[in-house]
């Protein structure tokens, strides 16, 4: 059985959620986080199918268009949201694979979900690919689809991409499905990863885990005909050209200078964007402003911090717990410091559109990017995009991917909370000329390395291996890849 479509991307979420409003009238938001930021520019462009959950538990929605994308809606129960979603996904999977911040939760039953969700996932890949199609499976939720894509339909070529870290064997080996995660991966043709390091760390975890031979950038499978895996790096994006183009146009500098006059026209605004999750290091910005105003290296009514989290994963408890923390913090910081008509933070628990994001970043004079780790962190390439004017610093945690890249921010170990404190205050007091000429050569990187380009490089290195398989490619050429030992 084979579909339509040539390209077929399939990810946990739609572009766009189903919500409904109090009435029960059905509509459509965009879904949050990095992914959907990336990957609907791309597939914008592209004439293919993007399979996803629509944000809700019950019945998928009918196969329908939305934002120029064919989206096909996969079901998931109230159960299966619990076991497989915030529990797998998020209560096992993500924090082991963010450094084990939170302690990672084992529970079978919640494998158990995650392995038959993962099946519908391939069956719906399998029902819309065309012979011969390219799947594009995405991120931690579904790394048991290639494998069971493959064993459905040998004739496709299959890509993986990661969007969040790989973590090194030693932490990876707490997991007790590590073995199955591995070989569901190793169905792929390439499986790609944000930074050369993951890209490492996986094809050591074949060695240790799986006894493959894996090395510079290739698995090999003895057990199937001596097909060969590539495993590289590829550093996700943005439409970097779209968020200049709409940070220039002027009503979006107007509301950038509102946000201004409404904060109360402050010398320093400082920003914060992020989903409210533990790996942002939410909690270590605001305790360093906080010392800040408490040292009187900066006062209330000259700096401001705005801080916009957007709600994420509410009931997974790690998220309830750091919600509390961040609205405890910020109360005690504003308790302590504020005064009429002076906050210290604004603290603003909401999802925002596109415009206003681009206001934000252009009213901002210092971008706070403290993640304490972050497979890329879209926000600090947004924030580079956005500012045209060459204005405004970056602070950026060395933990992110975006570091590799974005080496003339300033950088900072977000643990290290007096350094953290030092390059606030540098930020703050930068000359104009260095901020500009930091900010023109990371816009430059961020323009010449875009989402389009990533997407390219990725299909592109996918296409070369499928005519080729059973001779070594080196992906060096390959203009965003990196080979990864
Ligand atoms: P993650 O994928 O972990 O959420 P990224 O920084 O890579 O982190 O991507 C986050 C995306 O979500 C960015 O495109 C950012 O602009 C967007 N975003 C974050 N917070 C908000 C918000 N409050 N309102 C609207 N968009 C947001
Ligand atoms: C990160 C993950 C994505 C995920 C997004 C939002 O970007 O890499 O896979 O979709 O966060 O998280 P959510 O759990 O709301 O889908």
């Amino acid at each position: 059985m084979a579909g339509d479509y040539d390209l077929v991307v399939v990810a946990n979420r739609l572009p766009v959620d189903r919500v409904e409003g109090p009435d029960g009238t059905p509509s459509w938001r965009r879904s949050p986080g990095g992914l959907v930021t990336a990957l609907e520019p791309v597939m914008q462009r592209e004439d293919g199918a993007w399979i996803g959950w629509a944000g809700t538990p019950g019945e998928p929605p009918e196969p329908f268009d939305a934002e120029g994308v064919h989206c096909v809606g996969i079901g998931l129960s109230a159960e299966e949201v619990e076991d497989y979603y915030e529990g797998f996904s998020n209560g096992t999977l993500w924090p082991l694979y963010h450094d084990v911040i939170v302690a990672p939760n084992y529970h079978r039953r919640w494998w158990e979900a995650y392995v038959r969700v993962n099946e519908r996932f391939a069956q719906a890949a399998a029902e819309q690919a065309a012979r011969g199609a390219t799947v594009w499976v995405q991120d931690y939720q579904l790394q048991l689809v290639p494998r069971m894509l493959r064993r459905r339909r040998p004739d496709l070529r299959i890509g993986f991409f990661n969007h969040i870290p790989f973590p090194p064997f030693e932490i990876f080996a707490q997991l007790p499905w590590r073995g199955a995660i591995l070989d569901g991966l190793l169905g792929a043709d390439l499986v790609g990863f944000q930074r050369p390091a993951d890209a490492s760390n996986f094809l050591r975890a074949c060695r240790r885990a799986m006894a493959l031979p894996a090395r510079r950038g290739v698995v090999r499978l003895p057990d199937e005909g001596d097909r060969q895996v590539r495993a590289a790096s590829f550093p996700i994006s943005i439409d970097a050209v779209a968020l200049d183009e709409l940070a220039r146009r002027p009503e979006v500098q107007e509301r950038a200078q509102e946000i201004r006059r409404d904060l109360g026209d402050p010398q320093y605004v400082l920003l914060g964007v992020d989903r409210l999750d533990y790996t942002k290091g939410i909690l270590h910005r605001l305790k360093s402003f906080e010392e800040l105003l408490a040292d009187g290296r900066v006062q209330v009514g000259e700096a401001v911090l705005v801080q916009v989290a957007t709600p994420s994963r509410e009931r997974v408890d790690q998220y309830v717990q750091l919600r509390q923390d961040v609205e405890v913090t910020v109360g005690r910081i504003n308790g302590t410091y504020a005064e009429i008509g002076k906050a210290a933070v604004h603290y603003l628990h909401h999802s925002y559109g596109r415009e206003e994001m681009a206001a934000l970043f252009l009213a901002a004079d210092v971008m706070l990017v403290t993640s304490l780790r972050d497979g890329m962190n879209l926000v600090a390439k947004e924030y580079v995009a956005s500012r045209y004017d060459e204005k405004g610093v970056l602070v950026l945690s060395e933990f992110t991917g975006a570091a590799d890249e974005l080496g003339q921010a300033v950088m900072v170990n977000p643990h290290d909370i007096d350094g953290l404190k030092d390059a606030v205050i540098r930020a703050l007091h930068m000359p104009a000329r260095e901020a500009g000429r930091r900010m023109r050569a990371m816009r430059r990187r961020v323009r010449e390395h875009d989402v389009q380009r990533w997407a390219a490089s990725f299909l592109e290195a996918l296409d070369g291996l499928g005519d080729q398989a059973g001779t070594a490619i080196d992906l060096t050429g390959s203009p965003a890849a990196g080979v990864a030992r």
